[in-house]
């Protein structure tokens, strides 16, 4: 027991020092007094511990007081592989159904979460090798690939292949093993909105008609507006709330 324990402390510190570069040349007792991502997987081992015992109260407590410390909130009952590594810790939220692989590294502010109010697995499964970026969130009973990154600020509502790249909101792939997404499918920002066209063709139209012109003459303009052209010069502007609220 002690020895699986001083095993695991170990595999946390070298964790550390393998993938924080502050971290090198770092002595281990300094990292485990002063790497809150360190402490908070200690932590987590005695509220997993006693939780698994059915201990009332104390794993929330252990789990509550690490929180405060180190900013980094691990559901007692969260299944955590070895060698995870959380950088600067402050904002992380791991949930109660998550289950996160061997080597994952995690950084501040990331979210494994559920979507509302569902129960029973409702938390992301991480396979082994994965970076998390700082405040991703990964929402859902999804399942990150093994070896795949997660760029910062991205979110996350959908499985992700194992060796891919993704990022933003919606999360998407941006690379597949290390190689540019090719195809005509591929750049999901700039990709044709047929439906967004068709509105703006419609509403060319009813200011056509609006105006008395033909929308469908083709001697003036460009055709997708129907050939009528908005006014020049000064236009009355509709006035209402801001649209961007407050
Ligand atoms: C995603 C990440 C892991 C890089 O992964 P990678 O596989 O090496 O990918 P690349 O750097 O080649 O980037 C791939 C594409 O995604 C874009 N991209 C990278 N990170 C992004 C992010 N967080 N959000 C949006 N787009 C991002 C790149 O610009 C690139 O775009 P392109 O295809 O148009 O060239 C990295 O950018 C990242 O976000 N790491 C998190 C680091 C972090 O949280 N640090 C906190 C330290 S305190």
């Amino acid at each position: 027991m002690i020895a699986r324990t001083v095993a695991e402390i170990r595999r946390d510190v070298a964790a550390a020092r393998t993938r924080d570069p502050a971290a090198a040349g770092v002595g281990w007792l300094e990292i485990l007094i002063t790497w809150p991502g360190v402490q908070a997987l200690l932590a987590h081992r005695l509220a997993g511990a006693l939780y698994r015992a059915r201990v009332p109260l104390l794993p929330r407590l252990v789990a509550a007081i690490c929180r405060s410390l180190t900013g980094i909130e691990i559901h007692p009952a969260a299944a955590i592989g070895a060698g995870l590594f959380i950088d600067h810790g402050m904002g992380v939220v791991i949930g109660e159904t998550a289950e996160v692989g061997d080597n994952v590294t995690i950084y501040q502010g990331v979210t494994l979460g559920g979507t509302g109010f569902a129960t029973g697995k409702r938390h992301p499964t991480v396979e082994d090798n994965v970076t998390i970026g700082s405040g991703a969130k990964l929402l859902g009973p999804i399942r990150v690939g093994h070896g795949s990154k997660i760029g910062a600020n991205t979110v996350v509502i959908h499985d992700v292949l194992p060796n891919c790249t993704v990022v933003g909101n919606p999360g998407h792939p941006v690379r597949v093993e290390g190689r540019r997404l090719e195809g005509p499918d591929a750049d999901w920002v700039r990709l044709p909105d047929p439906i967004a066209d068709a509105i703006k063709g419609l509403a060319h139209r009813i200011e056509a008609l609006e105006h008395g012109a033909d929308p469908d003459s083709e001697d003036e303009g460009d055709g997708a507006a129907g050939g009528y052209q908005l006014p020049q010069g000064d236009v009355d502007r509709a006035v209402g709330p801001n649209p961007a609220g407050g």
